[in-house]
């Protein structure tokens, strides 16, 4: 067995990026397996900032090949932007990435059906992150998507455009009221396109069991998250994919059993972009405060996102959809300051305690907390778990016991060595 598979155990931006670069050396190839440019992946290289939205960010690794599987949709112009700036930085991308044939593209209407239905919901609109996400896997589960290796015939290509536009016009026309759509000027980008990967166009998922049945490494590096999962999470405030371990296979076509290890990365504390229940937000000057210390702005989207305490009982939930194996938090050092810290155990309802994450009504839950000391100390230099403060040894310990699964790698700070491993 030799794959692992990184997952956000909260509402996306725990860092996964950070663990994915910090793990990468010890795997020959990362793979990307749900989402699209939603994601915003964070990573600082030689002291350097790189932000991916699709490209797996373990490319910044020179021994290391990068795959975009067919979970992803993928927006062709993003895409090819992302590897200009990449390439600008002297990092050939090209070289060391393979496309999935089987994954589907964000075409220009998916943008333009996200935003205009966003509107028509008003108050109740998800806050997506506006880049099609949704209507392209709409699209794809009711057989009108285009996949990356349609592209191969011109024929065939021409015919499938036809018979998806004719159906999406009268959707953009009728239901949105948007112009009409330039099927021939869709054409030639999609020609242009695949006329520039159509050299990384891989049959993934017999690329990858081969590669693993030769011995190689893998490491999955999935994007969002558990309580973002379209079944498992907060819904209709979720994103249109499944970001948990489900998704990791069908989204990779990686069989179970070469799966070794399952690392859900949470934050010290917990955050949110976009619109739904969160039951430990903080709210006012504490909340504030939080996103100043954590920068807790949107890499995708610049949005604010919304702060609060850890939240154990969605961690339990994370535990158990996903099977994780072990948990990695990160941004340890953003609670150096605080006298004291919170820590969600738990949920009620009415006063009546209730044993686990509901599927429905969390915007009815009061959390349950303890407050345990900080630890007033700056950890940002500590590279053992026996040389941190007491108290945030003592916050980890509670943490383990909450969730009943082991926290194996703690980030003290956003460079790749500011990392603490337990053995
Ligand atoms: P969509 O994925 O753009 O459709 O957005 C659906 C919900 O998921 C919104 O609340 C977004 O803010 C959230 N979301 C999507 N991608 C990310 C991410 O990478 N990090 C955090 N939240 C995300």
């Amino acid at each position: 067995m030799s794959a692992t598979v990184i997952i956000g155990a909260q509402w996306g931006d725990e860092g996964k990026a950070k663990f994915v670069d910090f793990l990468s050396s010890d795997y020959q190839y990362i793979v990307r397996y749900a989402g699209g440019a939603n994601a915003g992946h964070t990573v600082i290289f030689e002291g350097k900032k790189f932000v991916f939205h699709l490209v797996p960010s373990g490319i910044l690794h020179k021994h290391s090949e990068v795959v975009i599987g067919n979970g992803v949709v993928l927006d062709y112009d993003y895409f090819l932007q992302e590897v200009r700036e990449l390439e600008a930085e002297h990092i050939p991308v090209m070289e060391r990435l393979y496309l999935s044939d089987s994954m589907h593209l964000i075409l220009p209407y998916h943008k333009m059906i996200d935003q205009a239905g966003e509107e028509m919901l008003g108050a109740n609109k998800i806050g997506t992150t506006g880049r099609g996400i949704g209507p392209a896997y709409q699209d794809k589960m009711s057989r009108k998507g285009l996949r990356l290796g349609d592209l191969h015939n011109e024929a065939y290509l021409k015919e499938r455009l036809d018979a998806i536009m004719s159906f999406k016009g009268k959707e953009l026309e009728l239901l949105y009221s948007l112009p009409p759509l330039d099927k021939n000027k869709i054409f030639d980008e999609l020609r242009s396109f695949y006329e520039k990967v159509k050299h990384r166009i891989i049959n993934s998922p017999f690329f990858l069991n081969e590669k693993l049945k030769q011995g190689k490494k893998i490491l999955l590096e999935g994007a969002q998250a558990t309580c973002l999962d379209v079944d498992h999470g907060t819904y209709p405030y979720v994103t249109s994919s499944n970001p948990t371990i489900g998704g990791a296979l069908t989204g990779s076509g990686i069989g179970p059993r070469w799966v070794d290890n399952i690392i859900g990365i949470s934050k010290a504390y917990t955050t949110r972009v976009g619109s739904g229940p969160f039951p430990t937000e903080l709210t006012g000057d504490l909340g504030n405060h939080l996103r100043e210390l954590g920068r807790e702005y949107g890499a995708t989207t610049g949005r604010p996102r919304r702060c609060g305490w850890l939240d154990t009982e969605a961690l339990r939930m994370a535990v158990r959809v996903n099977g994780l194996t072990a948990l990695a938090i990160a941004k340890m050092d953003v609670l150096d300051e605080f006298d004291t810290i919170k820590l969600g155990v738990g949920y009620t309802i009415k006063n009546e305690t209730i044993d686990h994450f509901p599927s429905y009504g969390l915007e009815r839950v009061t959390p349950i907390y303890e407050e345990m000391p900080g630890w007033k100390t700056k950890i940002s230099s500590v590279r053992s778990f026996a040389d941190l403060p007491v108290n945030a040894q003592k916050y980890i310990r509670r943490i383990e016991d909450l969730i009943e699964i082991p926290v194996r790698i703690i980030s003290v700070g956003a460079d790749r060595n500011a990392t603490i491993v337990r053995p």
